[in-house]
């Protein structure tokens, strides 16, 4: 690139030798040179081509000359590129167009750009150009993964750059709406969050997941980072039927569901014995779907030890739960099934009511008085559990396995169950106690 000064020293020289000759040659009646068009200004994302013509009618023995306004330095004289930005060429036709070429446009090429023509006084236009720059994330300034325990406060950054400044936003990558906490007493929920830094007061494990930040500057290509959050939190544990009645030689599964992040080790575990492995007699099984567990315990052909006591236990770095289930015997079905307990038979497992624990059908008629009960304790004390309080309504359905986790090793608390857990949706088939639930139920209605 031409140093500036002597750019400027070499235009002057040139220009007076010019102008001078033009004196002599007594060509001064010609008509004088003039702009035919005004120079474009140029707005264009970095790494295009870009073209600035100068067209001068009657330029005569005149030159014209390209010069970059900021730095004052000559590109081009007549028909000779003087700088050495190779980027930079010129090319002209009819000693009336010169048009300046700039390749693959840099941010440095921002800025004026000025055709002279060497008449005294001189004449002269500028265009000019602006580069935009595309966003770009600024890695070292934002955000890694992010590891957290349950009730702290997060904070996910994202910086970028780029021209103009880029806006950033946040959401999730599974687009589910990102609990905030309250404010002024209002839960505040959000799809998508505007600001480079999304604070999260008293993270929970729904806020658990993918997060992408997402930088645009109205210059595509908008970019995006993933930073995922990670919730960490002690198992819980929530048992739909604590007791389940069957008869001998038949089959029968008990459920258990957990919660926990890290993940837990889960297992079976009869009368205070071993772990109970997969075997003839028994066939655990695991379903998880991120930080839920839904532990199933099958039990074949029932024999007169299987009757008794089952715990299921989770385990993780941050602490440990159990559950038990008792199982007990019942007398085998003596008639066939009426028709209104085929009908409740056929439909989905998911429906099918259960029994609360120790609740028999003796207490079946009080149970409406009982569920208002628990009502009224669930307004006064919305979450016993303590670890987690979440401020919004999925997070009221953990509060309600929490509760549910709590009661069950409350002995004097353990006969009252809500409606609402014991309509909860996952429940076992025992379809024996459904017949008898529903000749109770029918023994009520007559
Ligand atoms: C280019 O921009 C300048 C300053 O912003 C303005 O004075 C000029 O008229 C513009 N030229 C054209 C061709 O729009
Ligand atoms: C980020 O990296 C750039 C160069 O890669 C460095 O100049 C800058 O100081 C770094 N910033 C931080 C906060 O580390
Ligand atoms: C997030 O918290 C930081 C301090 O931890 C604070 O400086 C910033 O203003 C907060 N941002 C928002 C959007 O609340
Ligand atoms: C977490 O955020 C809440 C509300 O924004 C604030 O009241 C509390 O003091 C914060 N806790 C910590 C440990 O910074
Ligand atoms: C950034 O966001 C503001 C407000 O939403 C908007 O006015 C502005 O145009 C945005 N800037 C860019 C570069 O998208
Ligand atoms: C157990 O239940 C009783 C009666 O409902 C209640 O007073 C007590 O606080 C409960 N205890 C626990 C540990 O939840």
């Amino acid at each position: 690139m031409m140093d500036a000064v002597t750019g400027c020293c070499l235009l002057v020289v040139m220009m007076f030798a010019t102008g001078a000759r033009c004196g002599v040659d007594g060509t001064t009646n010609e008509a004088e040179p003039e702009f035919s068009e005004a120079i474009p200004n140029i707005t264009i994302p970095v790494g295009r081509d870009i073209q600035l013509p100068c067209i001068v009618d009657n330029l005569g023995s005149y030159r014209a000359a390209w010069i970059k306004v900021e730095t004052k330095a000559i590109l081009t004289i007549h028909h000779h590129i003087i700088t050495r930005n190779y980027r930079i060429s010129l090319s002209h036709s009819d000693n009336r167009n010169f048009v300046l070429h700039i390749r693959n446009v840099q941010k440095s090429d921002r800025g004026g750009y000025m055709c002279q023509i060497n008449t005294a006084p001189m004449k002269s236009q500028i265009g000019y150009v602006d580069v935009l720059v595309p966003p770009d994330i600024i890695m070292n300034e934002s955000s890694t993964d992010i590891t957290a325990r349950e009730g702290t406060n997060v904070s996910l950054l994202c910086k970028a750059k780029g021209y103009p400044s880029p806006n950033i936003s946040w959401r999730r990558e599974d687009n589910q709406p990102i609990p905030l906490g309250t404010w002024h007493g209002k839960k505040v929920l959000a799809t998508s969050f505007d600001g480079n830094q999304l604070n999260i007061s008293r993270v929970s494990r729904l806020h658990m997941g993918a997060y992408l930040c997402i930088a645009s500057n109205g210059v595509p290509p908008s970019v995006s980072r993933r930073i995922l959050l990670h919730v960490n939190f002690p198992p819980v544990m929530w048992i739909p039927n604590q007791l389940v009645g069957a008869p001998l030689d038949k089959d029968v599964t008990l459920d258990c569901h957990t919660e926990a992040y890290p993940a837990s080790i889960n297992y079976w575990a009869k009368d205070g014995g071993d772990m109970i492995i997969n075997d003839a007699k028994y066939e655990t099984s695991i379903k998880e779907k991120n930080y839920k567990v839904h532990m199933r315990l099958a039990i074949k052909n029932l024999e007169p030890h299987d009757f008794g006591t089952y715990k299921c236990f989770a385990e993780n770095s941050l602490g440990s739960t159990e559950g038990s289930i008792r199982l007990y015997e019942i007398p085998p079905p003596t008639s066939e099934p009426t028709k209104d307990t085929a009908a409740i038979r056929r439909q989905s497992v998911e429906e099918i009511e259960v029994f609360p624990r120790h609740q028999g059908l003796g207490s079946l008629k009080n149970s409406d008085k009982e569920t208002e009960d628990l009502d009224d304790d669930q307004s006064k004390n919305p979450a016993t559990d303590g670890k987690y309080r979440a401020s919004e309504e999925a997070a009221a359905a953990h509060e309600d396995h929490s509760q549910t986790s709590n009661r069950k090793r409350n002995r004097s608390g353990a006969e009252k169950v809500s409606e609402k857990s014991a309509s909860a949706e996952h429940k076992n088939v025992n379809f024996i106690m459904v017949s008898l639930v529903m000749l109770a139920l029918l023994s009520l209605s007559t």
